[in-house]
This record gives C-alpha cells, structure tokens and sequence, in this order.
C-alpha cells in the first residue's frame, strides 16, 4: 500500500491491476485502475469488470486503499502496479502470504491527468435530440438534474447489451424488437447507440399497448430521422414479427408480458433475449409453499421475493430447456430501481434435463402452472 500511496501522491501511477480470482465462481474478474482528475483533485478510478458489464467508480487515496485491501482479501490474489518507472507484481499465496516483486521500467509514458478523461458513458459525449423530446435533457441538450437518474439507466443498459454483443455478435440489419416500449427510453437509446455510434444498421421495433405513447415515439423517431426504427400499438401477444428476431428486449413489462416477450423470442430462435422482469403476480397467486417454509413466508415481502426468485428461475430454465444460455444477475443498484434483476439469454443447445428441474421446482412449491410454460407449450401444439 506504500508504493500506491507514493504512486498516487506523486501522480506517476500509470495502471493497477487485481486478477487471479481466489474463486471461480466470483462475479468480479478484474480490477482496473488509473488515476483521473475529479474537480482538480486526483483520483484512482477503477474499472470493475463484472462477467456481463463493467462499473467504474472513483476513489479518493483514502477509500482506494480500503478497497483495494478488501478486493485482495476477497476476492483476488495478484495485484500488478505500474508507475513510470517502476512495476510493482504482488502475489497472495492460499495461505494468504505476499510475495512481491519489483521490476524497473524504462519507457513508459509520463503520466497526464488532464488525458485521463473520465470513461464516458455510451451517450455521454455530445446533446441528443431525443433526449429533450423525452423529457430527460433540457432544451440546451445538457441532460436534466431530474432525467440524470435515468439516463445513467440508459447508458447502463447500453453497455450491457454492448458486452453482449462482443459475445454474440449482431449481422447487419438485424431486427431488434424492443417488448412493452413505453416511452421508447431504451428504444431510443440503443437505436442511437448502433447505427450512430457503432455504424451498425439494423431494423428495430418497439411494440407497446397504449397507442398515445406509440404515437409520440413515432414522431420523435421521425422528428430525429432514425429511419430504421417504427413503434407499432398492440398487445406482445398478437404481435407476429415480419422477418423474424434477431434480439428481443423487454425491459420492465408488467407480470406476464415478460412471458409472452420470451415466448416470442423463444418462438423466433432470436439469438439474444434480454428482459428485465418487472412485478411477478401470476406466481405468487399460484404458489402453495411446502409447510415447512411457511414461518420464512409469513411476511408478505418475503413472499414476494420468493414468489420472484421463482418466477425467474423457471423463466430462465426454460430458456435453457429451449436451447439458451442464460444468466441472472443484478444490472444496477436497488438506488436506481428496485426492479434490477435481469435475465439475458444466447442461443445455444437445449439442456433437457432443465425440464426436470422445472418440474422439482413447481411440485416443491405446489405450482401448477407457469405462465412462460403455457405459451410455450401452445407454440409445440
Ligand atoms: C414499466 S413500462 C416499461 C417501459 C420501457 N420498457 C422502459 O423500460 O422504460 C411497461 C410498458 O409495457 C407495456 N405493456 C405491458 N403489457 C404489454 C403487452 N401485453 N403488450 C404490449 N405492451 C405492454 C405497458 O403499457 C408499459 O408501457
């Protein structure tokens, strides 16, 4: 921690690094650092890459060497630091003994804070039209003090879907279709974020039930001349794509609708489903627990939760009995929105032996039917 602290205060840290995972089944890979000026003052700004998004927070020398502490009591081993002159490798047996090495450098590149810009978020760097139209940027473009919540939920949601797609790359003109729109947020966002951004053209839908909000995001697809993108009103139920899906997304669509959309999904062998559930009422309603966790479940919240681990779970062993890869995990903290699980699928191999999983699950829990099961089992017949 001394050579961090000089690194830091001296302003000559080029790069640390954390890796080695001290277990596989961690969710954090790695640990990036680099120093950046935050309102003049020198920070170490880290890159934490989860296994399906990245997070960057920023740190004081203070809180940095707290955290970087706990991150190698944790969850790595090694520890590499690079200041100009100088490579610091530290290595933490399983007995957990340190073994430090040092290294002289003879090239590397002074250090410039002023370079170090901030990572920027995958819309951040210049005004949006949309934006304003939707109510999250101001007339100037600059985004509003009460639209910055959820333009970090965008950007979010865009580098997610972005590491997917390192994963599972889309082919040009691909056709996203975005399930319960709504205001068209997301929609927008990486619609944008594709064609403008990444140059990729592709076809994308938002399908949405009330016609008033498919009326306003059609204007403001027109207004912004994003030629590829339509919203149609209607029910994801009846929706019947033309061409196919490539990616489907639905992102907080109510109850059910997050069944109907992996349905479809499912139904079209779309390469990438997406969906981030939102209330969970169909099981709960159908869920007779087994006695024994009824002192667990006497609260309603508790019930709830449960009602929802199910809910997902099931959703997520039936895409993998359906041929996908699936995971499950938090997409954002509960400071942002209490609904952040998500549910991410890659077209894969079917598992058959999910279906037995399934069916443990429900007679465990007394549930007879899962709604996402029904459709499916309507597409078999
Ligand atoms: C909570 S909003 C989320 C909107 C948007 N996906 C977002 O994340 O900002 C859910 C939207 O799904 C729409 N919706 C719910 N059920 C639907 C269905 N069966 N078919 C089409 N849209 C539906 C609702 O009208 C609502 O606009």
């Amino acid at each position: 921690m001394n050579h961090l602290s000089q690194a830091f205060n001296d302003q000559q840290l080029s790069k640390l690094t954390l890796s080695k995972n001290r277990s596989a089944q961690s969710d954090l890979k790695n640990v990036y650092g680099r120093l950046v000026l935050i309102k003049d003052e020198a920070h170490l700004s880290c890159t934490l890459r989860f296994a399906t998004r990245d997070e960057t927070k920023n740190f004081s020398l203070t809180e940095a060497t707290a955290a970087i502490e706990k991150w190698l009591t944790e969850d790595f081993r090694q520890a590499e630091l690079f200041t100009v002159t100088e490579q610091f490798s530290l290595m933490i047996s399983k007995k957990g003994k340190g073994l430090l090495r040092t290294r002289t450098i003879t090239n590397r590149e002074p250090v410039s804070l002023e370079h170090n810009q901030q990572k920027q978020r995958p819309l951040a760097d210049r005004p949006r039209a949309y934006l304003t139209s939707l109510g999250i940027a101001g007339q100037d473009g600059q985004i509003l003090q009460n639209g910055r919540r959820k333009f970090r939920q965008i950007n979010k949601y865009i580098e997610l879907i972005s590491h997917l797609l390192r994963e599972q790359p889309l082919a040009k003109d691909a056709r996203i279709v975005d399930m319960g729109s709504g205001k068209g947020y997301l929609t927008f966002g990486l619609y944008d974020y594709l064609v403008n951004e990444t140059h990729l053209p592709i076809k994308m839908t938002g399908v949405e039930l009330r016609p008033d909000l498919v009326q306003t995001c059609t204007t403001i697809a027109q207004e912004n001349k994003f030629t590829g993108l339509e919203f149609l009103a209607g029910d994801i139920h009846q929706y019947e794509p033309e061409g196919g899906i490539d990616m489907l997304i639905a992102l907080h669509a109510c109850d059910t609708a997050t069944d109907e959309a992996i349905a479809k999904g499912i139904r079209a062998e779309a390469q990438l489903i997406i969906v981030a559930p939102c209330c969970h009422k169909q099981v709960r309603k159908a869920m007779h627990p087994p006695a024994g966790l009824l002192p667990m479940l006497q609260h309603g919240i508790l019930l709830e939760r449960q009602a929802e681990m199910l809910t997902d779970a099931i959703r997520s062993l039936l895409l993998e009995a359906h041929g996908y890869k699936t995971k499950v995990f938090e997409f954002i903290g509960t400071e942002h929105t209490p609904k952040n699980v998500m549910i991410t699928a890659i077209k894969s191999e079917p598992r058959p032996a999910a279906q037995e999983e399934i069916h443990q699950l429900k007679s465990q829990f007394g549930i007879e039917r899962h709604h996402l099961e029904d459709l499916l089992l309507e597409i078999e017949h």
